[in-house]
């Protein structure tokens, strides 16, 4: 029985404000998604994953959702969202939606009644609303934190115009985080998941897919307030053991995906889910992929680690002893819309700690040559390894991180609730350069809602294509060959004894292998081996030079 496609699958990230504007409000939409679907084809993708583009006041983006059985009137209607389903299914291109079940927009009818209803109202049964402590009530109920920065709790006001209850929000106050005891809440993200797969969609992304369950009685975090602290192994600083907290990574979550397997699993084709769980280690992600819940889950461990040889092989074996236990398979990722894009986290030369976030980059010089020969070297380890891949919007263009961007355009709620501390992740949605040598590069409007900088011409869509060199050829090629190669996808790696401090190298099955060059100094190709595709050229003497990765045949 051939292997089911979502084993192998590289799903292009459609962040759908920013990828192309069909009704010139400088706002993406799904008229530019559909009217831009052959780059997909033309890039060989096998899917997309859109994110949230349902009604939502956009306090996160979109992942504040008002109505999950609608579309956002700024992106569009019902009626073209399964006009771009159909059409990308007639171009073989499976569709992935992104569900949000940690929390609702406040502006879900839900919320509106819970709030409207009062304390005790059966409404605020669906959210977390709790007593504040102090004598008035005036502090937080507990100790936790937002994920963009101060409490997680705000204090609402009451029908009677006084301050009252308080509702746990793990991310921005325009989010309120729903109660997953509540029965009601369970059924009705099944009616969603139900609404969408019946009009043909192929999956979901399933959003914070680690934070839905709370421990009983909400008790503090205490020394967990802060990150895992590290402890000393063998002389080196590793992170202390997981242990079990309050609001991340529960066990009782399990549960809710082994429902929601049951139910993709009732449909023809079945369908599919990747988690996204910021979890501790591989072994903790893997429990997410276990064969009667998600399919798959990103691969954070991977996206996160250093552009360093040991850093790497160390996430490597461990994804894929966790994942086999399971009979799951792996995915790689290297940029997404919440963290720093790759190009610009590997164009600091000092890779010697993991640095995911624009904040974390700041300070540290960049190169930026040295970031894109290491983002073309990437690209090929990473559509090597076994298992799915993502591809997000942009880095097939080697789009940098927009590290200056002003303070006045900032949209991430980070910035704000971060006291202006953190300017957030708006540096890697910048909308997408199409064409043209001046903003908005054929994006749409004049005015996008971010501003794209000068000097993105070369970086077009139209500017890149048909140059052998450039970034997109790149990854079209190693696309191209990744679809012809049956040793690719799904299956085995077995190490290569070309490894070393400086070198990767592996072979996928018979006949195809992959090395890459972290070192200073060029290395030599295992003998007798013909190219197939190389990063970067190769040096006079046939060695591979640094940061260069080649796939190769024999
Ligand atoms: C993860 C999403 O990727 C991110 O963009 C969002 O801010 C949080 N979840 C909250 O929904």
């Amino acid at each position: 029985m051939p292997s089911p496609w979502w084993r192998s699958a590289v799903i292009y990230q459609v962040y759908i404000r920013s990828f192309a504007d069909g009704n010139g409000d400088g706002l993406g939409d799904i008229a530019g998604l559909r009217a831009r679907l052959d780059h997909l084809g033309e890039l060989g993708v096998d899917a997309l994953w859109i994110n949230p583009w349902y009604p939502s006041p956009m306090a996160d983006a979109g992942y504040d959702v008002a109505d999950y059985r609608d579309v956002e009137p700024r992106y569009g209607t019902l009626a073209e969202a399964e006009a771009l389903i159909a059409e990308a299914h007639q171009r073989d291109l499976r569709v992935l939606l992104d569900i949000v079940p940690n929390h609702t927009s406040s502006e879900h009818p839900w919320f509106r009644a819970a709030v409207a209803g009062g304390p005790g109202a059966a409404a605020r049964e669906r959210y977390l609303f709790r007593p504040g402590r102090g004598a008035g009530g005036e502090q937080p109920p507990n100790d936790w934190h937002s994920v963009f920065g101060g409490p997680a709790w705000t204090r609402v006001t009451e029908p009677d115009g006084h301050p009252g209850q308080w509702y746990l929000h793990l991310f921005d106050p325009g989010q309120p985080d729903v109660n997953w005891e509540h029965p009601e809440v369970r059924a009705d993200f099944v009616r969603t998941l139900e609404f969408w797969f019946d009009r043909g969609v192929d999956g979901f992304r399933i959003d914070v897919a680690h934070s839905l369950i709370k421990e009983a009685g909400l008790p503090n975090l205490g020394e967990l307030r802060f990150a895992r602290p590290r402890i000393e192994v063998d002389g080196e600083l590793v992170r202390a053991p997981w242990t079990a907290h309050p609001h991340w990574d529960r066990d009782e979550v399990h549960e809710v995906y082994r429902e929601w397997r049951a139910i993709a699993d009732a449909y023809d084709p079945p369908r599919v889910f990747v988690a996204e769980a910021w979890v501790d280690e591989p072994e903790r992600l893997s429990r997410y992929v276990r064969g009667d819940e998600l399919h798959t889950a990103f691969n954070f461990d991977y996206l996160t680690a250093p552009w360093q040889a040991a850093a790497l092989r160390k996430t490597i074996d461990e994804t894929l002893a966790e994942h086999a236990a399971v009979g799951a398979p792996p995915t790689w990722v290297l940029s997404n819309h919440d963290v720093a894009r790759h190009v610009s986290r590997y164009a600091r030369a000092d890779q010697s700690v993991r640095r995911t976030y624009l904040r974390q980059l700041s300070e540290v010089p960049a190169d930026e040559e040295l970031g894109r020969r290491r983002g073309r070297a990437a690209v090929l380890l990473t559509l090597a390894l076994p298992g799915g891949a993502y591809v997000y919007q942009g880095e097939e263009l080697g789009l940098p991180e927009v590290e200056d961007l002003p303070d006045e355009v900032l949209a991430d709620p980070t910035w704000v609730r971060s006291g202006y501390t953190d300017r957030g992740r708006d540096g890697c949605r910048v909308p997408i350069p199409w064409s043209g040598d001046r903003p908005p590069y054929g994006f749409g409007a004049q005015q996008t809602w971010l501003p794209q900088p000068a000097g993105w011409g070369p970086l077009t869509v139209a500017a890149q294509t048909g140059d052998p060199d450039s970034m997109l050829e790149h990854y079209r090629a190693a696309l191209r060959l990744r679809r012809d190669t049956p040793q690719l996808g799904d299956g085995e790696l077995r190490w290569r004894p070309e490894c070393g401090p400086d070198v990767l190298s592996f072979d996928r099955g018979p006949g195809f292998g992959c090395l890459v060059n972290f070192g200073p100094d060029p290395t030599a190709l295992p003998d007798g081996v013909r190219i197939v595709l190389a990063s970067d050229p190769l040096d006079e003497d046939g060695r591979v030079p640094a940061d260069v990765a080649v796939w190769f045949a024999g």
